[in-house]
């Protein structure tokens, strides 16, 4: 078969947080696909990129007093340690804030408009009148509707999980100022995906069996059909696609629009193409041409959470644009952790990607882990602990590395490290794990990594029961028999060389040092059809890989320590223990006018204040207030009693209430006691709480 023409990208990360375990994943799976893609000969350009814009980011870095731009930069800074660490070889990294980004969405855009594509439509909207912009929908809360829970997000509720609009929700508030949102207009952009072209096109597209997984395509047939909307009506087909969003906005600019950018998930999918041109551009090559040639194969490995967008928007917005549409999108389940924790995109999980590696963990433990787990389905798949042990020190060690490891010191010490002749016991063997060959191959295409990985594992019981019939550490023992343990043990290189061709997507830096101990060149799945043959001489055995032992999963599982924090005490003290609200509506504070303020005859420390608390009648309160305030300072302001505190008889009379006045718990080290006083258009006799 002639070799062939790839482009595949894995989904673009926001470039608001770190890789977690999730992204690893599906980097791992991707990455495999490439490299078996590779060993075949195919011509591979695998390319990802920061998703940088929209509203999350663009609020997230001014928290963070940074231009969205640096803010992407800094989390963009982080991530080669990750992709190194795992072995990830993407052949470009971008953002989707690149200038070829934005020229390429701006270029989409005007061609699916000249095919008639968008519309504009005035639609309503919630606005933050303090902040002067439209509220995305993750940044209004308020009641649920239905369950009357508080401080609900303006899409769904996390208490009764209901789904609704943010119009639904009771006493709504902007979750970025606090003030009650309202309703403004403004002009959308649409793409029309309701148009009866894109309708065929997709209909036929997602259900041909040749771009999605039959699992997916029957999820997608369900979108097609007549559906019931969060208001009770109900639509059929497919709904047209609102593209813009308003001012202030960190995106691209839709061309002769001004103050409307392009919703992120617009531009978020042309970043695959970006990217490719920049990685293009950077090695001189000409990306019209390299996308004209109607060969070019194009893969995106996504998540089962961003189905849509791949399979309904991202193809339609490709082919009526005139491009060249996607040859496959392959969805993968989410990972869960120690059973069933489920993969946040914003959590995380108990697994750190960094922090695995660094406790000093192969990484390749982690990708063998993964990879024997995927099986190209859309399927959840589970890390567990123990069953990571297992695999890795059953299998990996167990299984492979030792066949090297119990043949490798005869060959060196005993021949000089030459190959013999193998005979045919051995031939038969070494046939046997050539022709597993197509197999393993066919499986790495179809993403069932589970499945290469199983029959590597049954190829390498087959080689280690040919070891154990012919005990190479007794044949070494036997005078006479030099000729045979040379066979023996080289049936066992020559099968470790098959072996270690067919795990080279998984393993690739395993299959470097192997490379370099059998002293061949980089090891392709066409040299599975050759053997080594009698007088090659091998290099020397280092140890390939070390088990995985219990501390170290319980160190990559063991909760972070709580930081060690110091008794903060403001103004002093402590804060006090937590009180109920019914706890503190038992203090019934009102405000109150000082009519009349005096100094107190024999008190150095109290003023004598006459209050009123809107009651008809005055109070008499005293309080130590007198190092601070001179009595006409007080006289005719406003400020805080305790209205319901019991009466104190006191050397100069009765205190019939309190008012509130600061001060720190150390008097003497900072002195001053602070009368407090209401902001204007308090009313004596208003409640305060
Ligand atoms: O869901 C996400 O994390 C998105 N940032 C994925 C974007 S994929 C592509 F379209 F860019
Ligand atoms: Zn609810």
């Amino acid at each position: 078969m002639s070799q062939r023409k790839i482009f595949a990208t894995t989904a673009l990360p926001y470039a608001n947080g770190n890789f977690h375990i999730g992204h690893i994943m599906e980097y791992i799976q991707a990455d495999t696909w490439v490299r078996a893609q590779r060993m075949q000969g195919n011509q591979v350009n695998f390319v990802g990129a920061d998703d940088a814009h929209g509203a999350p980011i663009m609020i997230a870095a001014e928290k963070a007093g940074k231009t969205p731009q640096q803010f992407v930069a800094d989390i963009a800074a982080g991530r080669k340690q990750y992709l190194d660490g795992f072995h990830i070889a993407f052949d470009n990294w971008s953002n989707t804030d690149s200038p070829e980004n934005h020229e390429l969405s701006k270029q989409i855009y005007r061609d699916l408009k000249a095919a008639g594509f968008i519309e504009t439509r005035t639609i309503e909207q919630f606005f933050d009148p303090e902040k002067n912009m439209f509220l995305p929908d993750r940044f209004i809360k308020g009641e649920c509707p239905r369950c009357h829970a508080k401080d609900q997000y303006g899409d769904n509720c996390e208490v009764c999980s209901s789904v609704y609009a943010p119009t639904d929700l009771i006493n709504p508030f902007s979750a970025l100022s606090g003030a009650t949102p309202v309703m403004k207009t403004s002009e959308h952009f649409f793409f029309k995906l309701s148009d009866p072209r894109a309708v065929e096109f997709l209909n036929e597209w997602t259900q041909d069996g040749k771009h999605v997984q039959p699992e997916v395509a029957a999820k997608i047939k369900e979108w097609f059909g007549v559906r019931t909307n969060p208001d009770g009506s109900t639509s059929e087909g497919l709904d047209d696609w609102d593209i813009s969003r308003d001012a202030p906005y960190f995106g691209i600019e839709i061309p002769d629009a001004p103050g409307k950018y392009f919703y992120v998930w617009l531009d978020a999918p042309v970043g695959y193409l970006a990217s490719l041109k920049e990685l293009l551009n950077k090695r001189g090559e000409d990306y019209d041409a390299y996308m004209a040639d109607p060969d070019l194969e194009q893969y995106h490995f996504i998540g089962k959470d961003i189905i849509t967008f791949h399979t309904l928007f991202w193809p339609a917005m490709l082919k009526f644009s005139g491009r060249k549409t996607p040859t496959k999108i392959c969805v993968h389940g989410f990972l869960t952790v120690n059973n069933g924790e489920k993969m946040s995109k914003s959590r995380g999980t108990g697994l750190d990607p960094m922090k695995y590696l660094a406790l000093n963990m192969n990484p390749e433990w982690l990708r063998y882990y993964l990879g024997a787990k995927l099986n190209g389905k859309n399927e959840d798949i589970d890390f567990t602990a123990e069953d990571f042990m297992l695999r890795v020190n059953s299998d990996l060690i167990g299984k492979y590395v030792n066949i090297a490891s119990r043949a490798a010191g005869f060959i060196a010490k005993r021949f000089e490290g030459k190959l013999g002749a193998v005979s045919q016991d051995g031939q038969a063997l070494l046939t046997q794990l050539r022709e597993a060959k197509a197999g393993i191959v066919t499986a790495y295409e179809n993403r069932d990594s589970a499945r290469a990985a199983r029959d590597i594992m049954t190829l390498c019981d087959r080689v280690n029961s040919y070891v154990d019939a012919n005990k190479p550490w007794e044949l070494a023992k036997q005078e006479g028999m030099d000729a045979r343990l040379q066979d023996v043990c080289t049936t066992c290189i020559e099968a470790f060389r098959l072996l270690t061709i067919y795990l080279k997507p998984i393993l690739p830096a395993v299959a470097t040092q192997v490379q370099a101990f059998l002293n061949v060149s980089p090891l392709q799945f066409a040299d599975a059809d050759s053997l080594l043959g009698a007088g090659h001489t091998i290099g020397k055995y280092e140890h390939l890989m070390q088990r995985v032992v219990v501390e170290q999963l319980d160190a990559l599982f063991e909760p972070p320590a709580a930081p060690v924090v110091e008794a903060v005490k403001p103004g002093g003290e402590e804060i006090a223990p937590t009180i109920t609200i019914d706890d503190f509506a038992k203090i019934d504070l009102r405000i109150a006018k000082i009519v009349e303020c005096k100094a107190v005859e024999g008190s150095t420390k109290l003023l004598q204040l006459t209050l009123d608390a809107g009651e008809g009648k005055t109070r008499n309160v005293f309080s130590g207030i007198a190092s601070m305030y001179k009595p006409e300072q007080l006289q005719g302001k406003l400020t805080v009693l305790v209205a319901n505190l019991a009466p104190r008889k006191m050397k100069f009379g009765i205190s019939e209430g309190m008012v509130l006045a600061a001060s720190h718990a150390d008097e003497k080290a900072v002195p001053g006691i602070y009368v407090l006083e209401p902001f204007p258009g308090a009313q004596p006799g208003m409640r305060i709480g």
